[in-house]
């Protein structure tokens, strides 16, 4: 059953693609510079090893190779994407954009270029608007990636936060599809009461830089990670079951989940009270940590290109991240061979599932 109105014409990802640095950083070397170790590590979160963006990278320079790989895979040239949605915790700058700097380097001429900051639900969110823009007719094709260089605003003397976060950018490209297939249902929400359980206090309008917040090291991210855990494993499991209902599923129908990478601990939380099957579930914080953004999108290309995603499976993705946000979303897959339907065909036949 539908609870929301639906779009004029399907949409689907028709292609995707993903880069992380070169640089490994495992949990070896971060137990040489804070008071850890790799066994705390691997067993409080999962993970044994991230990236880390080379000094001259910016979030924009890994962004542009996921979205070349991604625009690749689609055949389509960048002249023709219409819009990109960059979701993004660090941006190159605060002006310009991020999405308009990375249009710049993609010679995505035409298309009009935004940032969304959503943290680690960014991609999701961007699904949501993607097929809202296709869906209606506002747009044929739209890019979105999450990317981050989170290594650039995490303390590397806080062991409660620098041995999480990793480097990296994941793309997707959307397009019109056969009404029925692509994406049943994208479900988004936030809630500003929990902002301070993960901020970066200081840099911008509340509280400009300076060299107190400099000394105070409140341009690094601070986590109330305590907080945030039960918070993420239920806002997950909801969104994912909305989003279930919503494609007429039950969750047994679900063949892959694509669960934000925060915490293997967490992804096993709502893996459990979803029922779903441990084969079922894509996991590789072990090898990036958490890339917020851009970890479903990484996700999503890794499990693309190893074929692991086919035609006609049933595929749900939920995150959850600072804000607080969190969503999901159900689509059937159809890549990589997209079956266009111009608007007004669409309408004619009634709208999209
Ligand atoms: N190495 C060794 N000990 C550590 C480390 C470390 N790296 N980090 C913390 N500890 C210590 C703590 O100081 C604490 O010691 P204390 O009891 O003496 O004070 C002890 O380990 C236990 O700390 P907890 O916070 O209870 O550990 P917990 O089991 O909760 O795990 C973690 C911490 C991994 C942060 C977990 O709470 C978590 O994953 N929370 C969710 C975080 C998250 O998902 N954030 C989302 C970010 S998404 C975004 O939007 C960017």
């Amino acid at each position: 059953m539908s609870l929301r109105p639906e779009t004029l014409r399907g949409v689907t990802i028709t292609g995707t693609g993903m880069y992380v640095p070169d640089q490994i950083v495992t949990n070896h070397d971060l137990a040489k510079i804070v008071e850890t170790t790799d066994e705390w590590i691997v067993e409080r979160t999962g993970i044994r090893a991230r990236r880390k963006a080379a000094p001259e990278q910016a979030s924009s320079d890994l962004a542009l190779i996921a979205c070349q790989r991604a625009l690749e895979m689609a055949k389509v040239d960048p002249k023709d994407v219409d819009q990109i949605i960059l979701a993004t915790t660090t941006p190159d700058r605060i002006l310009p954009s991020c999405g308009c700097t990375l249009q710049r380097k993609l010679g995505a001429t035409k298309a009009a270029a935004y940032d969304v900051f959503a943290a680690c639900t960014g991609f999701v969110y961007g699904m949501g608007m993607a097929r809202g823009l296709i869906g209606g007719g506002m747009a044929d094709t739209v890019l979105v990636v999450g990317v981050e260089t989170l290594s650039r605003i995490v303390d590397y003397t806080d062991r409660n936060t620098c041995v999480l976060f990793g480097d990296g950018a994941g793309a997707a490209v959307f397009q019109a599809c056969e009404p029925g297939t692509g994406i049943h249902a994208v479900d988004m929400h936030s809630d500003g009461e929990l902002g301070e359980v993960l901020e970066v206090p200081a840099g911008i309008s509340r509280n400009p830089a300076n060299e107190h917040t400099v000394a105070a090291r409140e341009h690094f991210i601070r986590m109330q990670g305590k907080k945030l855990f039960p918070f993420a494993v239920r806002s997950m499991e909801d969104a994912t079951r909305k989003c279930v209902e919503r494609a007429g599923w039950s969750t047994d129908d679900v063949q892959v989940f694509i669960p934000h990478q925060a915490n293997l601990r967490i992804i096993e939380g709502v893996r459990e009270r979803l029922g779903l099957p441990e084969d079922r579930v894509y996991v590789n914080i072990d090898r990036y940590g958490n890339t917020s953004s851009a970890s479903i999108p990484i996700a999503l290309d890794e499990l693309v290109r190893s074929g692991k995603i086919k035609p006609g499976d049933h595929v749900a993705f939920a995150a959850f991240g600072g804000g607080a946000t969190w969503g999901a979303s159900t689509m059937t897959w159809t890549a990589p061979v997209p079956s266009y339907a111009p608007v007004e065909a669409a309408a004619a036949t009634g709208g999209a599932a």
